[in-house]
């Protein structure tokens, strides 16, 4: 079935993307679907949730960085230039950046923030939510998948753009797409420019995958609200209690890997795709990676991809890294 000849049914522009990536996930072997899907409405809140869980230690860890680093990167962001861009890639609820932007308005930097995120519902909700809160901050936010938002970085004389990409989104990467992105970002930096990535870093199994297993289930609903996207969106009559939530920890790899194992033979009808798709029982879906890092893969791939690290940042328990990069002369 194409999607582009289908005249049973209209998909409207806006889910065509959508659908498409569903129907390709469903159809291979094995099956996934992508995390990016997450988020909307319900997935934007789950996150919130997950940020707050005791089990889910990345967002205090980044937060207790920012709090101790700002006052050094204000200076480092604002050297030797009149105004600095602050681009963040995947921002949702900027939770932490809030800590540098209210910093930086402080201290009276001239900065723009330019918040990207697929999710149209979290940026209106953060674009509300500076206006309350930091009502100087010039803010522009951008609806983008990462992968189409490189051309808003730009480059103009005595001014530089500062690139976030926090809270583990990197983890969201396999290996080969980390490196796609990161060289995509490298071909827009001009020299003065910086990336600031949040990585978690590998440590003990047991915390980690208990990161990505919560004792009140609220990973579990995160990862099937990809499901709850489908009916909702696309017409979909997934019923997500006939999944097993399935995380994995690889030590090795440092990738968790979440599932969705379908617990008996079903069928799904997606009703935008006009199609019925197969599960049998005990077939899984993958859903999420969420890879951590050793230091030395991350000079690695900062080396790889042409950029140079300037420094490591971390918290009191040295369990998040925030690594700073400047693109390679
Ligand atoms: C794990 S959350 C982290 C949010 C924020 N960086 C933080 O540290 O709290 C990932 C965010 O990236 C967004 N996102 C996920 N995949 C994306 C993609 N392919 N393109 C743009 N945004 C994406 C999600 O909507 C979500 O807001």
């Amino acid at each position: 079935m194409s999607l582009t000849t289908n005249k049973n049914t209209a998909i409207p522009k806006n889910k065509f993307q959508f659908a498409q990536d569903v129907d390709a996930g469903l159809k291979s072997n094995p099956k996934y679907l992508s995390s990016k899907y997450f988020y909307d409405e319900k997935g934007d809140i789950l996150f919130q949730q997950i940020m707050n869980l005791e089990e889910y230690y990345l967002t205090r860890s980044e937060y207790e960085t920012f709090t101790l680093h700002k006052e050094e990167w204000h200076d480092t962001f604002s050297k030797g230039v009149d105004r600095f861009n602050l681009i963040e890639f995947g921002a949702g609820d900027a939770y932490k950046t809030k800590v540098l932007l209210n910093h930086f308005v402080d201290k009276n930097a001239n900065f723009n923030y330019i918040p990207i995120d697929i999710s149209g519902n979290v940026l209106d909700f953060l674009h509300k939510k500076l206006a309350q809160e930091i009502p100087k901050l010039s803010v522009t936010p951008i609806q983008a998948d990462y992968f189409k938002a490189f051309d808003n970085i730009k480059q103009s004389s005595n001014s530089r753009n500062i690139i976030l990409f926090l809270g583990s989104n990197i983890g969201n990467f396999t290996p080969s797409v980390a490196i796609d992105f990161f060289g995509k970002l490298k071909s827009k930096c001009g020299p003065n420019d910086y990336v600031l990535i949040g990585v978690d870093q590998k440590k003990d199994p047991n915390k980690i995958l208990a990161a990505y297993n919560d004792s009140k289930g609220v990973t579990e609903s995160f990862n099937k609200n990809v499901l709850v996207r489908i009916n909702k969106e696309l017409g979909g009559n997934f019923e997500p209690d006939n999944f097993i939530f399935f995380p994995t920890y690889n030590p090795l790899s440092g990738e968790v890997r979440s599932y969705l194992v379908s617990k008996s033979n079903q069928s799904v009808f997606i009703k935008a795709l006009n199609n019925s798709y197969s599960i049998k029982a005990f077939e899984s879906i993958f859903t999420e990676i969420s890879k951590k890092y050793s230091l030395d893969e991350i000079s690695k791939l900062a080396d790889n991809t042409g950029f140079e690290v300037v420094n490591h940042y971390t918290d009191s328990k040295n369990r998040f890294i925030n690594t700073l990069w400047k693109p390679k002369s």
